[in-house]
C-alpha cells in the first residue's frame, strides 16, 4: 500500500515522533510504502506535487526534534475551487495514494476529511495542537510542551517582578481555549487566570492587585490571548485574507496592561510569549503521546478503519470518525475540576 503523509496547520512539538511512528510502523507491519507530502496540503495543490520518500532511515533520529521535518502552512486551502481540487485530485492518482494520513488540529481534520470525499481518497487523522482544543480528544501531543514552557516564563517572570514590586501580565497562545493559560497558570503560580471561556471583569482583577500591593507587593496574571474584557472584543493581531483560519489573535497583555495602570500605585508590564511556546524539543510526555498517537494511526490504516482520528479519551488511545471533530472545539467548562480548584486555592478568574 502507498500512504502519504502531511502535517498541517501550525507546527508543534512532537510531529516528528508521530512521522517517525507511523512510518516505522507502516514499513514494519504493513511494509508500506510512505510518502511524506510537502508543507501540508501545499504540496498536493501545484502542477508537480512536492514530496519526500519516508524510508526506515529518514524518520530515525528525529524523535527528539521540534517542528515537522515535512513543513507545513495554516494558509492552504486544497478546496479552494474545481480547478484546485482537480489538481490535488490528479497528484494523488499519479502518486498512487491509497491513503493519507493527516496530522493536524481542526481545521486540517475538516479539510481532510472534505478533500477525502471529493478527489475519493482515503484519510487518517492525528490531532495536534498546542492548544488542546480538538473535540472529543482529551489531550493532544505538543500541549505539555507548551504549558512547561510557558510556566517556566511565568516562574522567570515572577522572580523579576517580585524585585521591582510589578504587576506582569504574560500572554499565552490557544485562540478561543483557555487550557493553556489555565495549566501553565496553575504550573506558574500565576494569581490571576484569564481564559477566553470568562469574560473578564476588570475590577475583579484590580482588587487582587491592590490587596497584593499591601503584602506581597507583586502580582502575576496569566492570559490567554482569546481572553476579553466584559463589554469588549477579542484583540486580534492580524487578519490572513484567504486562509481557512483568517483570525490571528494576540495582544491583549496590552490591552490590559492600558486598562490597569490608571488605577494602580505598580507598574504593569505585559510580556507575549508568542511562538516560543511551539518551538524547541518535545517534553517526553509528547513524545510518547505522539508515539502512541502515529502507531495508533498506523493500526486504523492497516486495518481498514478510514476517516476516523486518533484520539485519546479516559486515558486510552482509541479513534472518532474525523467528521465528529471537525470544525468543532473544545472549551473548557466553567465547572471543569482545575477551574473548581483554582477557585478553591485562591487563584482570581477574573470572575465579577
Ligand atoms: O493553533 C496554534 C496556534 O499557535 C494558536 O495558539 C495561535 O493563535 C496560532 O496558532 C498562531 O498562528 P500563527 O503561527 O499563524 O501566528
Amino acid at each position: 500500500m502507498r500512504v502519504g503523509v502531511l502535517t498541517g496547520g501550525g507546527d508543534c512539538p512532537g510531529l516528528n515522533a508521530v512521522i517517525r511512528a507511523v512510518t516505522k510502523s507502516l514499513i514494519r507491519q504493513g511494509d508500506c510504502e510512505v510518502i511524506g507530502i510537502e508543507d501540508g496540503f501545499e504540496g498536493l495543490m501545484g502542477a508537480t506535487p512536492r514530496v519526500m520518500p519516508l524510508d526506515w532511515e529518514r524518520v530515525s533520529g528525529i524523535l527528539h526534534a521540534g517542528g515537522t521535518i515535512l513543513g507545513t502552512s495554516n494558509s492552504a486551502n486544497p478546496l479552494a475551487n474545481e480547478a484546485t481540487v482537480a489538481q490535488v485530485k490528479a497528484n494523488v492518482q499519479a502518486l498512487g495514494l491509497e491513503v493519507v494520513v493527516s496530522i493536524g488540529g481542526d481545521g486540517t481534520q475538516s479539510l481532510a476529511h472534505a478533500l477525502a470525499q471529493a478527489v475519493g481518497m482515503q484519510c487518517v487523522g492525528v490531532p495536534k495542537t498546542i492548544d488542546n482544543d480538538i473535540a472529543n480528544c482529551e489531550r493532544s501531543f505538543g500541549f505539555d510542551t507548551a504549558v512547561a514552557t510557558a510556566s517556566e516564563a511565568l516562574r522567570r517572570i515572577e522572580s523579576t517582578a517580585s524585585s521591582h514590586h510589578r504587576v506582569m501580565i504574560v500572554e499565552t497562545m490557544g485562540r478561543h481555549a483557555g487550557w493553556l493559560a489555565l495549566e501553565a497558570g496553575i504550573a506558574g503560580a500565576a494569581d490571576v487566570i484569564l481564559v477566553p471561556e470568562i469574560d473578564y471583569d476588570l475590577q475583579a482583577i484590580i482588587d487582587v492587585c491592590k490587596a497584593r500591593e499591601q503584602r506581597q507587593r507583586y502580582t502575576i496574571i496569566c492570559i490567554g490571548e482569546g481572553a476579553k474584557e466584559s463589554g469588549h472584543s477579542q484583540t486580534v493581531r492580524q487578519t490572513i485574507a484567504g486562509s481557512t483560519d483568517p483570525v490571528r489573535l494576540g495582544g491583549v497583555a496590552h490591552v490590559l496592561r492600558e486598562r490597569l495602570q490608571p488605577h494602580l500605585k505598580s507598574e504593569v508590564r505585559a510580556t507575549v510569549l508568542g511562538h516560543v511556546q511551539r518551538g524547541g524539543e518535545p517534553t517526553p510526555f509528547d513524545r510518547v503521546l505522539a508515539t502512541q498517537f502515529g502507531h495508533h494511526a498506523a493500526q486504523l490504516v492497516l486495518s481498514g478503519q478510514f476517516g476516523r482520528m486518533v484520539t485519546l479519551q479516559h486515558g486510552r488511545i482509541t479513534s472518532v470518525p474525523i467528521a465528529s471533530v471537525a470544525n468543532s472545539q473544545r472549551r473548557i467548562d466553567l465547572h471543569h475540576p482545575l477551574m473548581v480548584m483554582a477557585r478553591d486555592i485562591g487563584i482570581c478568574l477574573g470572575e465579577a
